[in-house]
C-alpha cells in the first residue's frame, strides 16, 4: 500500500488538531503535531520547554532550528513508516526544505498536503471558546460542546479537568493570526507549485470535513 505522508496546513485554529486524531484513527498512522509536543515539554520543564515557553506564550513562531530537529527526530521513528499525519508542521519555508530533504534521507513517498480554509471571523471564535482535557487530550468548545469553563472532560470514560491554552487568550490570538499570514501562508503557494497541495473546506461539524479529507488521501496516497 502507498505511504500516507500527510501534512495538515491551515490558519490557528482551522481544526489541523480536530481532523488529524480522525485521520490517525481511521487510517492507524500516528499524529504528530510540534504544538503538542512543545507544550508536553513545557508541562515537563525540559530545557526544550523553557526555551520554548516565551515564543508560545506571546504567539510567536519557535525558532525553526529546534522545530526542525524535533519533527525530524519524530519522523524517523520505525511507526512513521506507513504514514504520519502532520499537524503544525511545516510552518516556514526553511522547515518544509527541511522537510522535503528528510523525507529524502529516509527514502520516503511523497507528501499528501491538505489545506483547511476556514474564514478568519471563524478562527477567532474557535480558538476563544477552544477548551482542552489535561487527561485524553481531546479538543472541546463551550459553544457546542457543551463544555464549562473549569469543568470536567464530556467524554463518558473520562473526568479529566478542562482548560483553556495560554495562547488561546485574546492578545496571544492576534500575534498568531500575524505570524500565520506573514510566514505559513506562504508555504501554500510553495506546495500549490509542487502539485502536492488539495483546498478542503474546513467550514462544517468535523464529521463532515472529515469525508474530503479522506477522498483527498485516498485518491493521492
Ligand atoms: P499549534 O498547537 O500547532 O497551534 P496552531 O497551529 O495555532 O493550531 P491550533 O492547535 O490552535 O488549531 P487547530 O487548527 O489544531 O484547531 P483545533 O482542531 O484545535 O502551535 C502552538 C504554538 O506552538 C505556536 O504558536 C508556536 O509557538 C509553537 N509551534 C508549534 N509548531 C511549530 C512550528 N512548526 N514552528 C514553530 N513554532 C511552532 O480546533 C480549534 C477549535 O475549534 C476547538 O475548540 C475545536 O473544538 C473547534 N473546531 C475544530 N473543528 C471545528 C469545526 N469543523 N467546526 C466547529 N468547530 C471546530
Amino acid at each position: 500500500m502507498a505511504e500516507q505522508n500527510i501534512v495538515l496546513l491551515g490558519a490557528p485554529g482551522a481544526g489541523k488538531g480536530t481532523q488529524a486524531k480522525m485521520l490517525s484513527d481511521e487510517l492507524g498512522v500516528p499524529h504528530i503535531s510540534t504544538g503538542d509536543i512543545l507544550r508536553d515539554a513545557v508541562a515537563e520543564g525540559t530545557e526544550l520547554g523553557a526555551e520554548a515557553k516565551g515564543y508560545m506564550d506571546r504567539g510567536e513562531l519557535v525558532p525553526d532550528d529546534l522545530v526542525i530537529a524535533i519533527a525530524c527526530e519524530r519522523l524517523a521513528q520505525p511507526d512513521c513508516r506507513p504514514g504520519f499525519v502532520l499537524d503544525g508542521f511545516p510552518r516556514t519555508v526553511p522547515q518544509a526544505e527541511a522537510l522535503g530533504e528528510a523525507m529524502d534521507d529516509l527514502d520516503r513517498e511523497d507528501l499528501i498536503v491538505i489545506n483547511l480554509v476556514v474564514p478568519e471571523d471563524e478562527i477567532v471564535r474557535r480558538l476563544s471558546g477552544r477548551r482542552l482535557c489535561r487527561k485524553c487530550e481531546g479538543i472541546f468548545h463551550i459553544d457546542w460542546e457543551g463544555v464549562e469553563d473549569g469543568g470536567t472532560c464530556p467524554k463518558p470514560d473520562c473526568d479529566g479537568e478542562l482548560y483553556q491554552r495560554s495562547d488561546d487568550r485574546p492578545e496571544a490570538i492576534r500575534e498568531r493570526l500575524e505570524v500565520y499570514r506573514s510566514q505559513t501562508e506562504p508555504l501554500i503557494d510553495y506546495y500549490r507549485g509542487r502539485g502536492t497541495l488539495v483546498d478542503v473546506s474546513g467550514e462544517g461539524n468535523p464529521e463532515e470535513i472529515i469525508g474530503p479529507v479522506l477522498d483527498v488521501v485516498r485518491n493521492r496516497g
